[in-house]
């Protein structure tokens, strides 16, 4: 009996950040993932408000599935109010919506309003929130992402600090016998991708390291063993 091992809840999976891609050829750039055979495309929609930035919006996930992505779109989403714009994503093709704990709004509604939109529904911390903010929500949650940078921009350094975290709700995902996946965004590449699965993230997004390997086929197959 392998007793002492923890199960392994999900395989690991990567999900490219679109931020990291050509702006002008966004198409291209999805198209580059899901020739590698990935599943999954990560895309940040920043508000000016929430974070003090400016990305995308809907009508740039419907382009993307005009164009032909079929990838899973791991919409992210940087929103002061994101009861706003929840049904516009499900409808561009958001397969997965997840909303912020930090703003004030009805978050169990929200989140309840994504699946009922038939989108997986995902929940994220910023790096300062604590993780009981998160708790009375785990069992209606499709994925709980912890931001492992202050949300925003590309580029930024991982934050180890971080690392507990993850290790504390694996804990609760286990003993409450969940099946959320656990997923890190910011400052993610093979090695601080390691200590994350080591602390129980099973979901990998990937900006700047994705997009400046030298060798992608390599860096997806190091993500697909971790
Ligand atoms: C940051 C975004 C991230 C960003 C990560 O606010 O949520 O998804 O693309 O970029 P890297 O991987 O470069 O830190
Ligand atoms: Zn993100």
């Amino acid at each position: 009996m392998a007793g002492f091992l923890r199960p392994v809840i999900h395989a690991p999976v990567l999900a490219p950040s679109l931020l990291s891609g050509d702006h002008a050829h966004l198409a291209a750039s999805a198209a580059t993932v899901a020739d590698l055979g990935l599943k999954w495309l990560h895309v940040d929609i920043m508000d000016g408000h929430f974070v003090p930035n400016l990305t995308f919006g809907p009508e740039t996930l419907a382009a993307l599935r005009r164009h032909g992505s079929a990838l899973f779109f791991d919409t992210h989403l940087m929103l002061a109010q994101p009861y706003r714009y929840v049904e516009a994503f499900a409808k561009a093709g958001a397969d997965l919506i997840s909303i912020h704990i930090e703003p004030d709004y009805d978050h169990a509604a929200t989140l309840a309003r994504i699946r009922a939109l038939g989108s997986q529904a995902g929940l994220v911390l910023n790096p300062d929130t604590p993780a009981t903010a998160v708790q009375p929500f785990l069992d209606q949650i499709d994925l709980l992402l912890v931001m492992t940078v202050q949300p925003g921009f590309g580029g930024q350094p991982f934050r180890t600090d971080q690392l507990p975290k993850l290790a504390l709700i694996d804990g609760w995902r286990r003993e409450r016998n969940l099946s959320f996946r656990l997923e890190v965004d910011g400052g993610v590449d093979l090695a601080t991708a390691r200590e994350c699965r080591a602390a129980g993230a099973d979901t990998f997004v990937a900006g700047t390291s994705f997009f400046k390997a030298a060798d992608k086929p390599a860096f997806a197959a190091a993500f697909a063993g971790l």
